[in-house]
């Protein structure tokens, strides 16, 4: 038995900001700075009282549309984010009854960018164990919510946007293989290190990194899983069909994929279009390539994360 991926969908809020947008708005940068060090062109930011639950149920309409599954089939909904609608309940738990299901097994689950990663490996094991038959499994974000506009080092580099995937109990192959890992020790090196206490937010609110040594993280990180998930499912990269990686630098990207033998043409990049969208960024450069047509069924993917905590994952299917 297998957990199959069935449908997928993805949703960015409003128009979108281009580099020059936010030069405008008064960001000490540039359009050259951002596209040589980033690939990023432009990003979706959501407007006041959008919430990660309102991008995540329009993404989820659209992957339980594709699947041809209805909500009331659900029996496990993961919503993977690091920006929730609200201490608790669990975004999962408000997007649930805003699809129209009841009694799934259900929860948050919060590793960061790798976030959609971690929940797919979720979603597969109680899956392949038998506990569950139909599973949305969501990455939703509202970054610019816990972005400091004053720090152009982190502010340029991050948007909003959800991606859904629906997965299901399947003889046909899917998932073949899928790895998490994390190591806490290098949790300050990007984090948002405030929390909630009296009544108001104690400490920094803002999302702070530590660029080059989550750069120097992420090369290694992501070779290292890409590597193992692929021994793990005993598919050589060459005969991966697509890389669809993290979305946060373009040189991350093709560094990794440059080590493993991927050539461009295999590797799909939404980033120039989204920014880092955390959670959401996978299930929507996922969505993109779907809905082109460039991604077939039947055709092997190497999706793959990192973010932090440190936190970083991959899965390696036959979609
Ligand atoms: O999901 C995981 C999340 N994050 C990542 O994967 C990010 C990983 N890191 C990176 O992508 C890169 O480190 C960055 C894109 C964030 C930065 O690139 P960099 O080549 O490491 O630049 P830097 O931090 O060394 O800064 C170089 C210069 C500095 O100026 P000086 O000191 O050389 O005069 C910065 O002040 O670039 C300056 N700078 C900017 N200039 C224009 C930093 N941000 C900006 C900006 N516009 N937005």
């Amino acid at each position: 038995m297998f957990a199959r991926i069935a449908g997928v969908g993805g949703f960015v809020p409003g128009e979108p900001v281009t580099n020059q947008d936010l030069v405008r708005r008064g960001v000490d940068t540039s359009d050259e700075w951002i596209i040589t060090r980033t690939g990023i062109r432009a990003r979706h930011l959501a407007g006041p009282g959008t919430l990660a639950s309102d991008l995540a149920l329009e993404a989820s309409r659209r992957a339980l549309s594709a699947a041809e599954t209805g909500a009331d089939e659900l029996d496990l909904i993961i919503v993977a984010t690091s920006t929730p609608d609200c201490v608790f309940p669990g975004t999962s738990c408000i997007l649930q009854t805003r699809l129209g299901n009841r009694g799934a097994m259900v929860f948050d689950l919060q590793a960061a960018c790798s976030g959609f990663i971690y929940a797919l490996n979720v979603a597969e094991k109680l899956i392949r164990a038998g506990s569950c038959r139909k599973a949305l499994v969501v990455g939703a974000e509202i970054f610019s919510r816990i972005l400091d506009w004053n720090d152009r080092a982190t502010c340029v580099l991050f948007g909003d946007g959800a991606g859904a995937v629906v997965l299901e109990a399947s003889e046909k192959a899917g998932i073949l293989a899928s790895v998490a890992h994390a190591d806490g020790s290098y949790h300050a090196i990007l984090s948002v290190p405030g929390h909630i206490s009296d009544g108001k937010v104690a400490g920094d609110p803002f999302l702070r990194m530590d660029g080059q040594a989550v750069f120097r993280f992420a090369v290694r990180a992501l070779f290292d899983v890409a590597l193992e998930c692929c021994s793990a499912a005993k598919v050589s990269p060459s005969d991966i069909d697509w890389f669809i990686p993290h979305q946060a630098n373009l040189r991350i990207i093709d560094s990794t994929a440059k080590k493993l033998g991927i050539d461009s043409g295999r590797i799909i990049v939404t980033l120039d279009a989204h920014g880092n969208t955390s959670a959401a960024s996978i299930p929507l450069a996922l969505d993109a390539a779907v809905r082109d047509g460039r991604i077939r069924r039947g055709q092997k993917l190497l999706l793959e994360g990192v973010g932090g905590g440190f936190t970083w994952g991959a899965a390696l299917l036959e979609f």
